[in-house]
Protein backbone atom coordinates (compact mmCIF):
# COMPACT_ATOMS: atom_id res chain seq x y z
CA UNK A 1 0.00 0.00 0.00
CA UNK A 2 2.95 2.25 0.91
CA UNK A 3 4.12 1.78 -2.57
CA UNK A 4 1.07 4.52 -3.78
CA UNK A 5 2.31 7.03 -1.86
CA UNK A 6 4.95 8.52 -3.74
CA UNK A 7 2.96 8.12 -7.03
CA UNK A 8 0.02 9.98 -5.97
CA UNK A 9 2.43 12.97 -5.02
CA UNK A 10 4.57 12.94 -7.61
CA UNK A 11 1.42 12.70 -9.72
CA UNK A 12 0.26 16.20 -8.40
CA UNK A 13 -2.86 14.41 -8.17
CA UNK A 14 -3.71 15.27 -4.21
CA UNK A 15 -3.35 18.89 -5.44
CA UNK A 16 -6.57 18.69 -7.33
CA UNK A 17 -4.83 19.84 -9.91
CA UNK A 18 -5.36 18.16 -13.82
CA UNK A 19 -2.05 16.97 -15.82
CA UNK A 20 -1.69 19.83 -17.68
CA UNK A 21 -2.43 22.07 -15.31
CA UNK A 22 0.44 20.93 -13.67
CA UNK A 23 2.81 20.52 -16.49
CA UNK A 24 2.23 24.08 -17.80
CA UNK A 25 0.73 25.98 -14.63
CA UNK A 26 2.93 24.68 -12.06
CA UNK A 27 5.62 23.45 -10.02
CA UNK A 28 4.77 23.63 -6.04
CA UNK A 29 3.01 20.90 -5.24
CA UNK A 30 5.20 18.19 -7.09
CA UNK A 31 7.93 19.02 -3.63
CA UNK A 32 8.26 15.48 -2.42
CA UNK A 33 8.25 14.28 -5.61
CA UNK A 34 11.91 14.31 -5.85
CA UNK A 35 12.94 11.49 -3.09
CA UNK A 36 9.52 9.56 -3.60
CA UNK A 37 11.94 6.50 -5.21
CA UNK A 38 12.93 6.36 -1.54
CA UNK A 39 10.83 8.01 0.33
CA UNK A 40 7.87 5.71 0.13
CA UNK A 41 9.34 2.83 1.77
CA UNK A 42 10.11 5.45 5.22
CA UNK A 43 7.01 4.11 7.41
CA UNK A 44 7.64 5.57 10.28
CA UNK A 45 11.15 6.96 11.41
CA UNK A 46 11.61 6.10 14.89
CA UNK A 47 13.49 8.68 16.93
CA UNK A 48 15.72 5.48 18.04
CA UNK A 49 17.25 5.36 14.35
CA UNK A 50 18.55 8.57 14.57
CA UNK A 51 22.67 8.12 13.92
CA UNK A 52 24.11 8.99 17.14
CA UNK A 53 25.86 12.52 15.71
CA UNK A 54 28.96 10.75 14.45
CA UNK A 55 29.92 14.52 13.70
CA UNK A 56 28.90 16.05 16.86
CA UNK A 57 31.70 16.26 19.82
CA UNK A 58 30.37 14.38 22.27
CA UNK A 59 30.39 11.17 20.60
CA UNK A 60 32.21 11.34 17.51
CA UNK A 61 33.68 8.04 18.83
CA UNK A 62 31.80 5.13 16.93
CA UNK A 63 31.29 2.01 19.11
CA UNK A 64 33.06 -0.91 17.39
CA UNK A 65 35.51 -1.05 20.04
CA UNK A 66 35.39 -4.98 20.19
CA UNK A 67 38.72 -6.40 18.95
CA UNK A 68 41.28 -6.18 21.69
CA UNK A 69 44.19 -7.96 20.73
CA UNK A 70 44.00 -11.34 22.40
CA UNK A 71 47.58 -12.56 21.49
CA UNK A 72 49.59 -10.14 23.37
CA UNK A 73 52.84 -11.95 24.15
CA UNK A 74 54.88 -9.97 26.47
CA UNK A 75 53.79 -6.28 27.13
CA UNK A 76 51.47 -4.82 24.58
CA UNK A 77 50.33 -5.93 21.24
CA UNK A 78 50.71 -3.46 18.25
CA UNK A 79 46.99 -3.82 18.58
CA UNK A 80 46.75 -2.84 21.91
CA UNK A 81 49.18 0.49 21.22
CA UNK A 82 47.20 1.71 18.28
CA UNK A 83 44.45 1.34 20.13
CA UNK A 84 45.74 3.35 22.96
CA UNK A 85 46.17 5.72 20.50
CA UNK A 86 43.13 6.08 19.02
CA UNK A 87 41.35 6.45 22.68
CA UNK A 88 44.08 9.49 23.14
CA UNK A 89 42.84 11.10 19.57
CA UNK A 90 39.17 10.46 21.12
CA UNK A 91 40.33 12.41 24.34
CA UNK A 92 41.53 14.99 22.10
CA UNK A 93 38.85 14.61 19.77
CA UNK A 94 36.13 15.39 22.53
CA UNK A 95 38.08 18.45 23.78
CA UNK A 96 38.16 20.21 20.77
CA UNK A 97 41.54 19.40 19.98
CA UNK A 98 41.33 18.29 16.17
CA UNK A 99 44.54 18.49 15.20
CA UNK A 100 46.10 16.61 17.36
CA UNK A 101 43.15 13.59 17.17
CA UNK A 102 44.53 13.51 13.74
CA UNK A 103 48.04 12.47 14.96
CA UNK A 104 46.86 10.20 16.96
CA UNK A 105 44.70 8.40 14.66
CA UNK A 106 47.55 8.58 12.21
CA UNK A 107 49.54 7.06 14.92
CA UNK A 108 47.16 4.53 15.23
CA UNK A 109 46.96 3.97 11.28
CA UNK A 110 50.86 3.26 11.14
CA UNK A 111 50.92 0.61 14.32
CA UNK A 112 47.72 -1.34 13.72
CA UNK A 113 48.42 -4.40 11.82
CA UNK A 114 46.72 -4.74 8.20
CA UNK A 115 45.03 -7.92 8.98
CA UNK A 116 42.64 -6.28 11.45
CA UNK A 117 40.90 -4.47 8.94
CA UNK A 118 37.81 -3.92 11.48
CA UNK A 119 40.11 -1.37 13.53
CA UNK A 120 41.98 -0.46 11.17
CA UNK A 121 38.35 1.18 9.47
CA UNK A 122 37.56 2.41 12.55
CA UNK A 123 40.61 4.58 13.08
CA UNK A 124 40.50 6.01 9.78
CA UNK A 125 36.90 6.71 10.25
CA UNK A 126 37.49 8.63 13.52
CA UNK A 127 40.55 10.73 11.43
CA UNK A 128 37.75 11.43 8.90
CA UNK A 129 35.52 12.88 11.99
CA UNK A 130 38.39 14.84 12.75
CA UNK A 131 39.47 16.26 9.27
CA UNK A 132 35.52 17.10 9.16
CA UNK A 133 35.62 19.42 12.01
CA UNK A 134 38.80 21.26 10.34
CA UNK A 135 36.25 21.23 7.29
CA UNK A 136 39.55 19.06 4.99
CA UNK A 137 36.82 18.01 2.36
CA UNK A 138 39.21 16.09 0.48
CA UNK A 139 41.17 14.68 3.50
CA UNK A 140 37.79 13.15 4.93
CA UNK A 141 36.63 11.51 1.72
CA UNK A 142 40.33 9.84 1.46
CA UNK A 143 40.26 8.55 4.75
CA UNK A 144 36.39 7.45 4.41
CA UNK A 145 37.32 5.30 1.16
CA UNK A 146 40.20 3.86 2.68
CA UNK A 147 37.71 2.89 5.62
CA UNK A 148 34.89 1.38 3.58
CA UNK A 149 37.61 0.01 1.54
CA UNK A 150 38.33 -2.30 4.43
CA UNK A 151 34.70 -2.45 5.76
CA UNK A 152 32.52 -1.82 3.05
CA UNK A 153 28.97 -1.68 4.65
CA UNK A 154 30.62 0.69 7.24
CA UNK A 155 27.67 3.09 7.47
CA UNK A 156 29.13 6.25 9.29
CA UNK A 157 32.31 6.62 6.87
CA UNK A 158 29.43 6.35 3.63
CA UNK A 159 27.71 8.86 5.44
CA UNK A 160 30.71 11.19 6.71
CA UNK A 161 31.99 10.22 2.72
CA UNK A 162 28.51 11.38 1.51
CA UNK A 163 28.66 14.75 3.27
CA UNK A 164 32.36 15.51 1.83
CA UNK A 165 31.49 14.91 -1.79
CA UNK A 166 28.13 17.08 -0.69
CA UNK A 167 30.59 20.04 0.33
CA UNK A 168 33.21 19.30 -2.47
CA UNK A 169 30.08 19.64 -5.26
CA UNK A 170 30.93 15.87 -6.29
CA UNK A 171 26.57 15.05 -6.37
CA UNK A 172 27.40 11.67 -8.30
CA UNK A 173 29.35 10.50 -5.92
CA UNK A 174 27.21 12.01 -2.62
CA UNK A 175 23.97 10.58 -4.29
CA UNK A 176 25.42 7.24 -4.43
CA UNK A 177 26.67 6.84 -0.99
CA UNK A 178 23.76 8.33 0.80
CA UNK A 179 21.97 5.84 -1.53
CA UNK A 180 23.89 2.71 0.11
CA UNK A 181 23.42 4.60 3.55
CA UNK A 182 19.35 4.25 3.66
CA UNK A 183 19.38 0.85 1.77
CA UNK A 184 21.72 0.04 4.91
CA UNK A 185 19.70 1.63 7.38
CA UNK A 186 16.55 0.28 5.62
CA UNK A 187 15.31 3.79 4.80
CA UNK A 188 14.76 4.24 8.46
CA UNK A 189 17.41 7.27 9.36
CA UNK A 190 15.58 10.56 8.19
CA UNK A 191 18.89 12.37 8.04
CA UNK A 192 20.56 10.22 5.51
CA UNK A 193 16.78 10.61 3.88
CA UNK A 194 16.94 14.17 3.86
CA UNK A 195 20.22 14.41 2.48
CA UNK A 196 19.44 12.06 -0.52
CA UNK A 197 16.34 13.88 -1.13
CA UNK A 198 18.15 17.05 -1.17
CA UNK A 199 21.30 16.10 -3.29
CA UNK A 200 18.55 14.49 -5.82
CA UNK A 201 16.44 17.83 -6.15
CA UNK A 202 19.80 19.47 -6.55
CA UNK A 203 20.79 17.19 -9.21
CA UNK A 204 17.60 16.99 -10.88
CA UNK A 205 17.31 21.38 -11.37
CA UNK A 206 20.80 21.45 -12.59
CA UNK A 207 20.46 19.01 -15.54
CA UNK A 208 16.77 20.25 -16.17
CA UNK A 209 18.30 23.54 -16.46
CA UNK A 210 20.53 22.31 -19.38
CA UNK A 211 18.49 19.67 -21.02
CA UNK A 212 15.37 21.99 -20.89
CA UNK A 213 17.84 24.69 -22.70
CA UNK A 214 18.63 22.77 -25.39
CA UNK A 215 15.81 20.24 -26.28
CA UNK A 216 13.52 20.56 -29.57
CA UNK A 217 10.60 22.11 -29.08
CA UNK A 218 7.91 19.15 -28.47
CA UNK A 219 3.80 19.81 -29.65
CA UNK A 220 1.96 18.09 -27.12
CA UNK A 221 -1.17 15.55 -28.04
CA UNK A 222 -4.19 16.88 -29.79
CA UNK A 223 -5.92 15.37 -26.08
CA UNK A 224 -3.65 17.62 -24.20
CA UNK A 225 -4.14 20.83 -26.32
CA UNK A 226 -8.04 20.41 -26.58
CA UNK A 227 -8.26 20.02 -23.06
CA UNK A 228 -5.77 22.78 -22.06
CA UNK A 229 -8.11 25.32 -24.39
CA UNK A 230 -11.24 23.87 -22.13
CA UNK A 231 -10.20 25.27 -18.92
CA UNK A 232 -11.11 29.06 -20.89
CA UNK A 233 -14.39 29.45 -21.37
CA UNK A 234 -14.07 33.04 -21.70
CA UNK A 235 -11.70 34.03 -24.04
CA UNK A 236 -11.60 34.51 -27.82
CA UNK A 237 -8.70 32.64 -29.54
CA UNK A 238 -9.98 29.48 -28.01
CA UNK A 239 -14.18 29.93 -29.78
CA UNK A 240 -14.45 28.35 -33.20
CA UNK A 241 -14.42 30.59 -36.06
CA UNK A 242 -17.90 33.04 -36.03
CA UNK A 243 -19.25 32.69 -39.07
CA UNK A 244 -18.61 35.34 -42.09
CA UNK A 245 -14.88 34.78 -40.11
CA UNK A 246 -14.22 31.32 -41.88
CA UNK A 247 -11.81 32.06 -44.59
CA UNK A 248 -13.77 29.92 -47.10
CA UNK A 249 -17.07 30.82 -46.46
CA UNK A 250 -17.06 34.40 -46.96
CA UNK A 251 -16.66 33.92 -50.58
CA UNK A 252 -19.55 34.88 -52.42
CA UNK A 253 -20.36 37.93 -49.39
CA UNK A 254 -19.94 41.49 -50.05
CA UNK A 255 -19.04 44.55 -48.00
CA UNK A 256 -16.98 43.78 -44.33
CA UNK A 257 -16.57 40.31 -45.95
CA UNK A 258 -14.16 41.47 -48.39
CA UNK A 259 -12.22 42.91 -45.36
CA UNK A 260 -11.30 39.60 -44.53
CA UNK A 261 -10.77 38.00 -48.00
CA UNK A 262 -7.48 40.53 -47.82
CA UNK A 263 -6.14 37.98 -45.26
CA UNK A 264 -7.97 34.66 -46.24
CA UNK A 265 -5.28 32.38 -47.37
CA UNK A 266 -3.47 33.27 -44.40
CA UNK A 267 -2.53 34.67 -41.28
CA UNK A 268 -4.51 34.79 -38.07
CA UNK A 269 -8.21 32.95 -39.65
CA UNK A 270 -5.99 30.50 -41.48
CA UNK A 271 -4.42 29.66 -38.19
CA UNK A 272 -7.96 29.57 -36.58
CA UNK A 273 -8.92 26.95 -39.00
CA UNK A 274 -5.54 24.87 -38.54
CA UNK A 275 -6.55 24.75 -35.17
CA UNK A 276 -9.86 23.69 -35.64
CA UNK A 277 -8.49 21.15 -38.01
CA UNK A 278 -6.09 20.03 -34.80
CA UNK A 279 -3.19 20.92 -37.56
CA UNK A 280 -1.08 22.34 -34.68
CA UNK A 281 2.42 22.40 -36.25
CA UNK A 282 1.33 25.17 -38.35
CA UNK A 283 -0.07 27.66 -35.94
CA UNK A 284 3.14 29.94 -34.82
CA UNK A 285 3.84 30.16 -38.28
CA UNK A 286 0.55 31.59 -39.67
CA UNK A 287 0.40 33.71 -36.39
CA UNK A 288 3.35 35.13 -37.66
CA UNK A 289 2.54 36.30 -41.09
CA UNK A 290 -0.39 37.82 -39.08
CA UNK A 291 1.50 39.68 -36.82
CA UNK A 292 4.01 40.57 -39.73
CA UNK A 293 1.31 41.99 -41.59
CA UNK A 294 -0.09 44.05 -39.74
CA UNK A 295 -3.00 42.91 -40.14
CA UNK A 296 -6.53 42.90 -38.75
CA UNK A 297 -6.45 40.29 -35.94
CA UNK A 298 -2.62 41.44 -34.57
CA UNK A 299 -3.37 40.96 -30.90
CA UNK A 300 -4.89 37.67 -31.34
CA UNK A 301 -2.43 36.68 -33.45
CA UNK A 302 0.18 37.50 -31.00
CA UNK A 303 -2.31 35.94 -28.20
CA UNK A 304 -2.52 32.54 -30.09
CA UNK A 305 0.67 32.42 -30.91
CA UNK A 306 1.99 32.87 -27.14
CA UNK A 307 -0.12 30.11 -26.34
CA UNK A 308 1.47 27.47 -28.51
CA UNK A 309 4.63 29.13 -27.59
CA UNK A 310 3.87 27.76 -23.91
CA UNK A 311 2.06 24.47 -25.20
CA UNK A 312 5.19 23.53 -26.74
CA UNK A 313 7.39 24.50 -23.57
CA UNK A 314 9.03 28.00 -25.08
CA UNK A 315 8.54 30.47 -22.25
CA UNK A 316 11.14 32.68 -23.18
CA UNK A 317 9.59 33.01 -26.41
CA UNK A 318 6.03 33.63 -25.28
CA UNK A 319 6.78 35.96 -22.88
CA UNK A 320 7.28 39.19 -25.14
CA UNK A 321 4.04 38.10 -26.87
CA UNK A 322 2.18 38.11 -24.08
CA UNK A 323 3.74 41.32 -22.31
CA UNK A 324 2.70 43.08 -25.79
CA UNK A 325 -0.97 42.31 -25.59
CA UNK A 326 -0.93 43.19 -21.98
CA UNK A 327 -0.03 46.48 -23.46
CA UNK A 328 -2.09 47.10 -25.63
CA UNK A 329 -4.64 49.34 -24.26
CA UNK A 330 -7.18 49.52 -26.81
CA UNK A 331 -7.21 46.09 -27.51
CA UNK A 332 -10.02 44.03 -26.54
CA UNK A 333 -10.32 43.32 -22.66
CA UNK A 334 -10.87 39.75 -22.81
CA UNK A 335 -7.60 39.34 -24.63
CA UNK A 336 -5.77 40.94 -22.59
CA UNK A 337 -7.16 39.64 -19.41
CA UNK A 338 -6.43 36.56 -21.10
CA UNK A 339 -2.94 37.01 -21.79
CA UNK A 340 -2.61 38.22 -17.68
CA UNK A 341 -4.02 34.42 -17.39
CA UNK A 342 -0.94 32.66 -19.19
CA UNK A 343 1.83 35.12 -18.40
CA UNK A 344 0.37 34.35 -14.50
CA UNK A 345 0.55 31.09 -14.96
CA UNK A 346 3.60 30.79 -17.03
CA UNK A 347 5.33 32.76 -13.64
CA UNK A 348 3.88 30.57 -11.48
CA UNK A 349 5.72 27.52 -13.14
CA UNK A 350 8.79 29.81 -12.62
CA UNK A 351 8.07 30.07 -8.98
CA UNK A 352 7.88 33.47 -9.13
CA UNK A 353 4.32 33.52 -6.95
CA UNK A 354 4.44 37.39 -6.39
CA UNK A 355 4.55 38.24 -10.10
CA UNK A 356 1.84 35.36 -10.81
CA UNK A 357 -0.46 36.71 -8.41
CA UNK A 358 0.23 40.56 -8.98
CA UNK A 359 -0.91 39.55 -12.95
CA UNK A 360 -3.92 37.36 -11.93
CA UNK A 361 -5.12 40.45 -9.43
CA UNK A 362 -4.67 42.87 -12.88
CA UNK A 363 -6.67 40.76 -14.96
CA UNK A 364 -9.44 40.44 -12.27
CA UNK A 365 -9.27 44.75 -12.16
CA UNK A 366 -9.61 45.02 -16.17
CA UNK A 367 -11.71 42.31 -16.72
CA UNK A 368 -13.90 41.74 -13.21
CA UNK A 369 -16.16 39.48 -14.68
CA UNK A 370 -14.16 37.35 -16.33
CA UNK A 371 -14.93 33.93 -14.93
CA UNK A 372 -11.85 32.32 -15.99
CA UNK A 373 -9.81 35.04 -14.24
CA UNK A 374 -11.28 33.42 -10.41
CA UNK A 375 -10.91 29.61 -11.89
CA UNK A 376 -7.07 30.09 -12.55
CA UNK A 377 -6.25 32.69 -9.48
CA UNK A 378 -8.20 29.57 -7.67
CA UNK A 379 -5.81 27.17 -8.75
CA UNK A 380 -3.02 29.21 -8.44
CA UNK A 381 -4.14 30.10 -4.25
CA UNK A 382 -4.44 26.17 -3.70
CA UNK A 383 -0.83 25.91 -5.51
CA UNK A 384 -0.64 28.88 -2.82
CA UNK A 385 -1.93 26.58 -0.03
CA UNK A 386 -4.43 29.06 0.42
CA UNK A 387 -7.45 26.70 0.25
CA UNK A 388 -9.91 29.47 1.95
CA UNK A 389 -9.32 32.32 -0.86
CA UNK A 390 -9.47 29.25 -3.48
CA UNK A 391 -12.98 28.66 -2.86
CA UNK A 392 -14.12 32.41 -2.37
CA UNK A 393 -12.23 32.54 -6.36
CA UNK A 394 -13.82 29.22 -7.05
CA UNK A 395 -17.56 30.46 -5.78
CA UNK A 396 -16.68 33.55 -7.95
CA UNK A 397 -16.57 31.72 -11.14
CA UNK A 398 -19.35 29.54 -10.09
CA UNK A 399 -21.08 32.81 -9.71
CA UNK A 400 -20.98 34.29 -12.73
CA UNK A 401 -21.04 30.79 -14.87
CA UNK A 402 -23.32 28.26 -12.92
CA UNK A 403 -22.71 25.54 -15.42
CA UNK A 404 -18.93 25.69 -14.70
CA UNK A 405 -18.89 21.93 -13.86
CA UNK A 406 -15.18 22.11 -13.80
CA UNK A 407 -14.53 24.96 -10.70
CA UNK A 408 -17.27 23.20 -8.97
CA UNK A 409 -15.17 19.92 -9.10
CA UNK A 410 -12.01 22.14 -8.21
CA UNK A 411 -13.81 23.35 -5.17
CA UNK A 412 -14.86 20.22 -3.93
CA UNK A 413 -11.38 19.28 -4.49
CA UNK A 414 -10.36 22.08 -2.47
CA UNK A 415 -12.67 21.58 0.63
CA UNK A 416 -11.93 17.62 0.55
CA UNK A 417 -8.09 18.04 0.65
CA UNK A 418 -8.58 20.68 3.80
CA UNK A 419 -10.57 18.44 5.80
CA UNK A 420 -8.55 15.38 4.78
CA UNK A 421 -5.15 17.12 6.03
CA UNK A 422 -6.78 18.40 8.73
CA UNK A 423 -8.42 14.88 9.50
CA UNK A 424 -12.21 16.19 9.76
CA UNK A 425 -14.09 13.17 9.00
CA UNK A 426 -17.52 15.32 9.40
CA UNK A 427 -16.40 18.08 6.18
CA UNK A 428 -15.29 14.50 4.73
CA UNK A 429 -18.12 13.92 4.21
CA UNK A 430 -19.67 17.22 3.59
CA UNK A 431 -17.15 16.94 1.02
CA UNK A 432 -17.91 13.62 -0.17
CA UNK A 433 -21.55 14.63 -0.62
CA UNK A 434 -20.67 17.95 -2.35
CA UNK A 435 -19.02 15.66 -5.14
CA UNK A 436 -22.17 13.25 -5.32
CA UNK A 437 -24.00 16.73 -6.57
CA UNK A 438 -21.38 17.47 -8.67
CA UNK A 439 -21.42 14.31 -10.99
CA UNK A 440 -25.25 14.88 -10.51
CA UNK A 441 -25.53 18.21 -11.83
CA UNK A 442 -22.81 17.69 -14.45
CA UNK A 443 -23.03 14.28 -15.22
CA UNK A 444 -20.87 14.83 -18.33
CA UNK A 445 -17.90 16.06 -16.86
CA UNK A 446 -15.29 13.65 -16.48
CA UNK A 447 -12.86 16.14 -14.21
CA UNK A 448 -15.59 15.51 -11.79
CA UNK A 449 -15.76 11.38 -11.82
CA UNK A 450 -11.70 12.17 -11.85
CA UNK A 451 -11.55 14.38 -8.76
CA UNK A 452 -13.99 12.11 -6.92
CA UNK A 453 -12.57 8.69 -7.10
CA UNK A 454 -9.35 10.04 -6.14
CA UNK A 455 -10.79 11.43 -2.87
CA UNK A 456 -12.71 7.66 -2.88
CA UNK A 457 -9.44 6.14 -3.16
CA UNK A 458 -8.25 8.47 -0.31
CA UNK A 459 -10.60 7.24 1.96
CA UNK A 460 -10.27 3.73 0.36
CA UNK A 461 -13.98 2.94 -1.13
CA UNK A 462 -11.74 1.27 -3.98
CA UNK A 463 -14.36 -0.27 -6.12
CA UNK A 464 -16.56 2.84 -5.91
CA UNK A 465 -13.16 4.55 -6.97
CA UNK A 466 -13.13 2.26 -9.84
CA UNK A 467 -16.38 3.27 -11.39
CA UNK A 468 -15.87 6.28 -11.32
CA UNK A 469 -12.53 6.03 -13.39
CA UNK A 470 -15.07 3.84 -15.51
CA UNK A 471 -17.32 6.72 -16.14
CA UNK A 472 -13.88 9.46 -17.12
CA UNK A 473 -13.54 6.49 -19.64
CA UNK A 474 -17.18 6.20 -20.83
CA UNK A 475 -16.81 9.52 -21.44
CA UNK A 476 -13.31 10.11 -22.44
CA UNK A 477 -12.25 7.53 -24.22
CA UNK A 478 -8.82 8.90 -25.50
CA UNK A 479 -7.77 10.06 -22.34
CA UNK A 480 -4.65 8.60 -21.47
CA UNK A 481 -4.00 10.01 -17.51
CA UNK A 482 -7.54 8.41 -16.23
CA UNK A 483 -6.31 4.28 -17.17
CA UNK A 484 -3.38 5.30 -15.25
CA UNK A 485 -5.05 6.37 -11.95
CA UNK A 486 -7.40 3.09 -12.68
CA UNK A 487 -3.98 1.56 -13.12
CA UNK A 488 -2.41 2.88 -9.82
CA UNK A 489 -5.91 2.19 -8.71
CA UNK A 490 -5.72 -1.74 -8.99
CA UNK A 491 -1.82 -2.21 -7.81
CA UNK A 492 -3.20 -0.32 -4.46
CA UNK A 493 -6.52 -1.88 -4.29
CA UNK A 494 -5.65 -5.91 -5.11
CA UNK A 495 -2.06 -5.08 -5.25
CA UNK A 496 -3.07 -6.35 -9.05
CA UNK A 497 0.73 -4.94 -10.98
CA UNK A 498 -0.12 -7.01 -14.06
CA UNK A 499 -3.45 -5.28 -14.04
CA UNK A 500 -1.95 -2.18 -13.03
CA UNK A 501 0.33 -2.36 -15.67
CA UNK A 502 -1.53 -2.97 -18.13
CA UNK A 503 -3.96 -0.46 -17.76
CA UNK A 504 -0.97 1.56 -17.90
CA UNK A 505 0.38 0.34 -21.23
CA UNK A 506 -3.04 0.80 -22.61
CA UNK A 507 -2.37 4.83 -21.14
CA UNK A 508 0.75 4.47 -23.58
CA UNK A 509 -1.10 3.11 -26.68
CA UNK A 510 -3.58 6.23 -26.32
CA UNK A 511 -1.40 8.54 -26.23
CA UNK A 512 2.68 7.65 -26.50
CA UNK A 513 3.28 11.17 -25.57
CA UNK A 514 1.96 10.75 -22.01
CA UNK A 515 4.55 11.48 -19.47
CA UNK A 516 2.62 10.52 -16.70
CA UNK A 517 2.20 7.34 -18.02
CA UNK A 518 5.90 6.69 -18.47
CA UNK A 519 6.66 8.32 -14.63
CA UNK A 520 4.29 5.78 -13.35
CA UNK A 521 5.56 2.89 -14.76
CA UNK A 522 9.42 4.30 -14.14
CA UNK A 523 8.22 3.82 -10.94
CA UNK A 524 6.65 0.68 -10.41
CA UNK A 525 9.81 -0.59 -12.22
CA UNK A 526 11.83 0.83 -9.02
CA UNK A 527 9.61 -0.71 -6.71
CA UNK A 528 10.05 -4.05 -8.50
CA UNK A 529 13.71 -4.11 -8.55
CA UNK A 530 13.82 -3.40 -12.50
CA UNK A 531 16.26 -0.86 -12.60
CA UNK A 532 17.39 -0.41 -16.13
CA UNK A 533 13.77 -0.64 -17.52
CA UNK A 534 12.71 2.33 -14.94
CA UNK A 535 15.44 4.79 -15.92
CA UNK A 536 14.49 3.70 -19.53
CA UNK A 537 10.88 5.04 -18.59
CA UNK A 538 11.71 8.28 -16.52
CA UNK A 539 14.08 9.08 -19.72
CA UNK A 540 10.96 8.49 -21.96
CA UNK A 541 9.15 10.91 -19.51
CA UNK A 542 11.79 13.38 -19.05
CA UNK A 543 12.09 14.11 -22.69
CA UNK A 544 8.34 14.57 -22.88
CA UNK A 545 8.40 17.03 -20.03
CA UNK A 546 6.51 19.89 -20.71
CA UNK A 547 8.22 21.96 -18.35
CA UNK A 548 11.62 22.05 -16.93
CA UNK A 549 10.38 21.87 -13.51
CA UNK A 550 8.01 18.63 -14.13
CA UNK A 551 11.44 17.58 -15.76
CA UNK A 552 13.63 18.20 -13.04
CA UNK A 553 11.56 16.44 -10.90
CA UNK A 554 12.31 13.15 -13.70
CA UNK A 555 15.42 13.40 -13.66
CA UNK A 556 15.49 12.97 -9.79
CA UNK A 557 13.45 9.74 -10.53
CA UNK A 558 15.79 8.58 -13.00
CA UNK A 559 18.99 9.29 -11.19
CA UNK A 560 17.48 7.91 -7.53
CA UNK A 561 17.25 4.88 -9.73
CA UNK A 562 20.80 5.29 -11.82
CA UNK A 563 22.21 5.26 -8.02
CA UNK A 564 20.50 2.28 -6.94
CA UNK A 565 22.00 0.62 -9.93
CA UNK A 566 25.57 1.83 -8.71
CA UNK A 567 24.85 0.44 -5.19
CA UNK A 568 23.89 -2.86 -6.22
CA UNK A 569 27.02 -2.78 -8.22
CA UNK A 570 29.57 -2.05 -6.38
CA UNK A 571 28.59 -3.09 -2.60
CA UNK A 572 25.76 -6.11 -4.01
CA UNK A 573 23.19 -3.48 -2.07
CA UNK A 574 19.32 -3.65 -2.95
CA UNK A 575 16.11 -2.46 -1.82
CA UNK A 576 13.86 -4.34 -0.73
CA UNK A 577 11.12 -4.96 -3.67
CA UNK A 578 7.48 -5.49 -4.17
C1 LIG B 1 -7.86 13.70 -18.69
O1 LIG B 1 -8.71 13.54 -17.63
C2 LIG B 1 -8.33 14.20 -16.45
C3 LIG B 1 -9.32 13.84 -15.42
O2 LIG B 1 -10.61 14.00 -15.87
C4 LIG B 1 -8.29 15.67 -16.71
O3 LIG B 1 -7.88 16.35 -15.55
C5 LIG B 1 -7.34 15.97 -17.81
O4 LIG B 1 -7.37 17.32 -18.12
C6 LIG B 1 -7.69 15.15 -19.03
N1 LIG B 1 -6.61 15.28 -19.96
C7 LIG B 1 -6.79 15.37 -21.24
C8 LIG B 1 -5.56 15.47 -22.06
O5 LIG B 1 -7.90 15.39 -21.73
C1 LIG C 1 12.48 29.46 -27.76
O1 LIG C 1 12.30 30.68 -28.41
C2 LIG C 1 13.46 31.45 -28.52
C3 LIG C 1 13.06 32.82 -29.05
O2 LIG C 1 12.14 32.70 -30.08
C4 LIG C 1 14.46 30.73 -29.41
O3 LIG C 1 15.63 31.48 -29.56
C5 LIG C 1 14.75 29.39 -28.76
O4 LIG C 1 15.59 28.62 -29.60
C6 LIG C 1 13.49 28.62 -28.50
N1 LIG C 1 13.81 27.46 -27.71
C7 LIG C 1 13.39 26.24 -28.00
C8 LIG C 1 13.80 25.17 -27.08
O5 LIG C 1 12.70 26.02 -28.96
Amino acid sequence: MAALKPVESQSGSSSGLTRWQLALAIGGPILLGAGAVYLWRKRTVSKRSERKAPEGSSSPVPKEDSGRGENEADGLSLLDRAQAAKNKGNKYFKAGKFEQAIQCYTEAIGLCPVNQKQDLSTFYQNRAAAFEQLQKWNEVAEDCTKAVALNPKYIKALYRRAKAYDKLDNKKECLEDVTAVCILEGFQNQQSMLLADRVLKQLGKEKAKEKYKNREPLMPSPQFIKSYFNSFTDDIISQPLLKGETPDEDKDKEGEAADIRGTERSGYLKAKQYMEEENYDKIISECTKEIESKGKYVAEALLLRATFYLLIGNATAAQPDLDMVVSMKDANVKLRANALIKRGSMYMQQQQSQLSTQDFNMAADIDPQNADVYHHRGQLKILLDNVEEAVEDFDECIRLRPDSALAQAQKCFALYRQAYTGSNPLQIQVAVKGFEDVIKNFPKCAEGYALYAQALTDQQHFSKADEMYDKCIELEPDNATTYVHKGLLQLQWKQDLDKGLELISKAIEIDNKCDFAYETMGTIEVQRGNLAKAIDMFSKAINLAKSEMEMAHLYSLCDAAYAQTEVAKKYGLKPPTL
